[in-house]
């Protein structure tokens, strides 16, 4: 094999490592056939940031996001259920929250609803 196609090759193979590692840097959980709706919107909408515990993503960090830890019931406990939904809706920025992004775009207030059970969900009493 002459020089120069053997690092063609290499280098294609670099850059198809490259891509693989990162989409799998990047995916997040799948949800299980037959999971409710509310896990399906949460795994994959929110989890690329929040992880699929609410404890955050690594993968968010690498971001430099820090989305707090939503299983944490000493933060979300004392949380009205108004506010979750409407930070889920309209995002962090109108109360100075700005990273958290908004879905009321994006989702119904019935899907909204069904997240803010989910959430609910993932904090552990005590
Ligand atoms: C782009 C990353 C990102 C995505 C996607 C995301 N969030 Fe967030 N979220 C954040 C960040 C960052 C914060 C913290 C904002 C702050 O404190 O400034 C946050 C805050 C929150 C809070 C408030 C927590 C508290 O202590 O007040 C809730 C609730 C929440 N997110 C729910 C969700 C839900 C539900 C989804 C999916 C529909 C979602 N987030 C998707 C980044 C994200």
């Amino acid at each position: 094999m002459r020089r120069p196609l053997l690092v063609l090759v290499i280098a294609i193979a670099a850059v198809g490592a490259f891509a693989g590692g990162l989409a799998w840097l990047l995916d997040t959980p799948k949800p299980s056939p037959g999971a409710p709706r509310r896990e399906r919107l949460y795994l994959t909408l929110c989890s690329t940031c929040h992880g699929a515990d609410g404890r955050g993503s690594w993968r968010a960090a690498l971001f430099l996001i820090r989305p707090g830890t939503l299983s944490d019931n000493e933060a979300i406990g004392q949380r009205s259920d108004e506010y979750l939904f409407d930070i889920i809706k309209h995002g962090g920025a109108p109360i100075g929250r700005p990273g958290m992004p908004g879905f009321g775009a994006t989702l119904s207030d019935a899907d909204i609803t069904e997240l803010v059970r989910y959430v609910r969900g993932l904090t552990r009493p005590g």
